[in-house]
């Protein structure tokens, strides 16, 4: 286990020294979920947690940075959807809180925002679904990279993470490259490492942590739920697209169906202009991940969740989940390079 652990901390060396931590095990951003007791407890527990910003103003994200910070001296990051009509400001609230870590999601960041935060002295990561993006976001400038595959849970690109992961890895060296999406144990997190990332991101795997404040119902979605019950939102016509969401199967799932079948007739039918139809359909999940991650309303709210979601079986503390994680990967790395054949099972 020690030789173990020494060869994970030299193959993901680089990883912890840009996330300032222990392991290079990142807490993919959340929104409801990751709040300040579980981005907290990660950090605390060795790991990066991440804040998601989500659609919060600038005065809650300056509330939420300031109650982490008081609950963990340890680096933490804030993640920030570039389409929130206040990114500007929401940049300026992680300068004035010292955040050294701010992640970019959700598309291409609009110009001049890698370089405020940059200028800053903060660290820009930015999401990359293809290689050529990711060479593009390393020629702007930024620090590292999340390359997160179709597995993983909430919104998705249409490639599986193993294939991203081979992609993408062997051509970006300059800067390093987080693996995220399908990620349950830690002998992924060693096989990915061994690809050459840097370190990895997990979401689904940390819902159920002790610390997380979702709601109990959600909680227990997730230890019931199989990977199979965790699936993309389906776009019933092309005219009308819908970004695809990986979430548990429910009511709300089932209704989304149904609600864009009446859209579609009705603009068929020329009783409602296109706009309005797509307006309809887009507005069908408003509130719904809040509905389920705090209301606890897991039949009507959005489950979003990876595949992942099948290695979730119990509520567990935190630091434990890491721990094991950390050990999985250790013994694996171990086993890899001992001279002992392994022996056949019969
Ligand atoms: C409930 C839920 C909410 C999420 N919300 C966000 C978000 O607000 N912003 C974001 O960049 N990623 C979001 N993600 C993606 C995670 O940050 C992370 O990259 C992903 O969960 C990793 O894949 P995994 O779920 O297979 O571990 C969300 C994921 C889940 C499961």
């Amino acid at each position: 286990m020690t030789k173990g652990r020494d060869m994970l901390d030299r193959l993901w060396q680089r990883g912890r020294d840009f996330l300032g931590t222990e392991t290079a095990i990142m807490g993919g951003a959340m929104s409801w979920v990751s709040e300040r007791h579980l981005v907290a407890a990660i950090s605390n527990a060795g790991g990066f947690g991440v804040l998601a910003c989500g659609a919060m103003t600038p005065a809650l994200l300056e509330a939420e940075i300031a109650g982490t910070q008081a609950l963990t001296r340890k680096p933490f990051g804030v993640n920030l959807i570039t389409m929130h009509p206040q990114l500007d400001e929401l940049i300026d609230v992680c300068i004035a809180a010292k955040v050294g870590h701010v992640v970019l999601a959700g598309g291409l960041p609009p110009k001049g925002a890698i370089d405020k935060v940059k200028a800053a002295g903060a660290k820009v990561v930015c999401f990359a679904p293809a290689l050529a993006l990711a060479k593009k976001f390393v020629k702007s400038g930024v620090d590292a990279l999340v390359i997160e595959g179709m597995e993983a849970g909430g919104h998705i690109g249409p490639v599986s993470t193993a294939v991203l992961a081979q992609e993408i890895l062997p051509e970006i060296r300059s800067v390093p490259v987080f693996v995220a999406g399908g990620i349950g144990r830690g002998e992924a997190i060693a096989m990915y490492l061994e690809l050459g990332a840097s370190g990895v991101q997990l979401g689904t795997r940390f819902v159920c942590a002790t610390e997380s404040i979702a709601h109990a119902n959600f909680k227990k979605a997730f230890i019931r739920g199989a990977a199979r019950d965790a699936i993309p939102s389906v776009q019933l016509d092309p005219r009308f697209p819908v970004i695809p969401v990986r979430a548990l199967q429910n009511h709300g799932t089932r209704r989304f169906m149904e609600v864009q079948a009446e859209v579609v007739a009705r603009f068929n039918r020329g009783e409602i202009e296109k706009d309005a139809a797509m307006l309809e359909i887009e507005h069908f999940w408003a509130g719904a991940l809040r509905r389920a991650v705090i209301d606890g309303d897991v039949e009507n709210g959005s489950l979003m969740a990876g595949q992942s979601v099948g290695m979730v079986t119990r509520e567990q503390p935190t630091a434990e989940i890491i721990a094991e994680l950390i050990e999985q990967a250790a013994t694996a790395l171990a086993a890899r390079y001992t001279a002992e054949p392994v022996p056949l099972r019969a």
